[in-house]
């Protein structure tokens, strides 16, 4: 039985805190290059309908840091879509490769493309969710603040896709999750629903609010995302009127915030228009702390999802990394 990584929603709050514990040891072992060759032979496809550097780089690397091998897959060097069918395509790969992390327009396009692949399927973004990306994020807040629950996070701006993964693995996880966003932008009814249910287990506090200064007042991080992506760019008038100046995050808002308050970025960043230079420049900015545990949140998916199906056993370099991250392993349910 294989295991995708589509949404946060797929995993229990367990399984979301033993992925922490998982980052945090593979992320000593790579700076300590001393990474198990966990996945030897093994190879990646990576479909990218859409831009991008960290998600691309991430999974790239950590492949390579890992013994395997990725191949980038682009529109036009593939079928997929024009030619051959996500079902037929997600079939040909499975035969290949281990593995399949794709960035695709629509969500439902990466559900077909999990529905008809026998090798996991791993979320690199779509227009509703950036699961990757999130869990990474959690990650770098527990390493700044050295815990997860309780944790008082605001997001200010449009409901991105990251937002939508944001506000379904703070209320997993217990995060305390505000959402600062003018009304028209504010995040889709059935997502709001699952977050709430999320939220009563979980006990975590979940606000939706267009007051941007009230939201701040306790935040411990304070997050931004763009104000519009690739496909949007012809509201890109109608949207500066919406947020700007108030949704900005800049010197003004972060006064408002505890003085121990973090800005986070999941980048690439309009610098001028979500967040300032001086902000993101700042201090107080942990955004590429964020950029670097991508490299260390993908090592971690791709171990928890491919290691387990590898039919070798593997001789690695170094026996205690594996042993503490089969350990790590064995607490997953599914
Ligand atoms: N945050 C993020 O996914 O960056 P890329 O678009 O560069 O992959």
């Amino acid at each position: 039985m294989k295991k995708d990584f589509i949404d946060i929603q797929d995993f229990s709050p367990e399984e979301l805190f033993h992925f922490i514990s998982l980052i945090e040891t593979v992320k000593e072992a790579t700076k300590a290059r001393e990474l198990p060759n966990l996945l030897h032979k093994a190879s990646l496809a990576m479909i990218f309908e859409e831009p991008s550097t960290r998600t691309r780089v991430s999974f790239e690397v950590a492949m390579s840091n890992l013994g395997g091998h990725a191949l980038y897959l682009r529109p036009g060097e593939i079928h997929l879509g024009a030619r051959e069918t996500i079902a037929d395509t997600a079939r040909v790969l499975s035969r290949m490769v281990d593995g399949i992390e794709a960035r695709l327009l629509h969500h439902r396009d990466i559900l077909e493309l999990a529905e008809y692949s026998s090798v996991p399927v791993i979320n690199g973004l779509t227009d509703l969710q950036h699961p990757t990306q999130v869990l990474s994020d959690v990650f770098t807040m527990y390493e700044h603040s050295g815990k997860v629950r309780g944790l008082n996070l605001t997001f200010v701006g449009d409901s991105t896709n990251v937002a939508n993964s944001l506000m379904t693995i703070a209320t997993k996880m217990g995060i305390n999750y505000t959402q600062a966003t003018p009304k028209k932008y504010q995040p889709l009814p059935e997502l709001l629903k699952t977050a709430e249910e999320n939220a009563r287990k979980s006990g975590s506090l979940l606000q939706i609010t267009e007051d941007v200064e009230d939201a701040v007042k306790e935040a411990d991080f304070i997050y931004t995302d763009l104000w519009w992506w690739v496909g949007q760019e012809h509201e890109a008038e109608e949207r500066l009127k919406a947020f700007m100046p108030r949704f900005q995050v800049n010197s003004r808002l972060l006064s408002l915030a505890p003085d121990h308050a973090l800005v986070m970025h999941c980048l690439p960043a309009s610098r001028g228009m979500e967040i300032t230079d001086e902000v993101m420049d700042g201090e107080r900015s942990i955004v590429f702390d964020q950029a670097e545990n991508r490299l260390h949140t993908e090592e971690a998916i791709l171990i928890a999802l491919i290691y387990p199906r590898l039919k070798q056993p593997l001789t690695t370099e170094n026996e205690i990394v594996r042993q503490r991250i089969e350990n790590i392993l064995s607490k997953f349910t599914y």
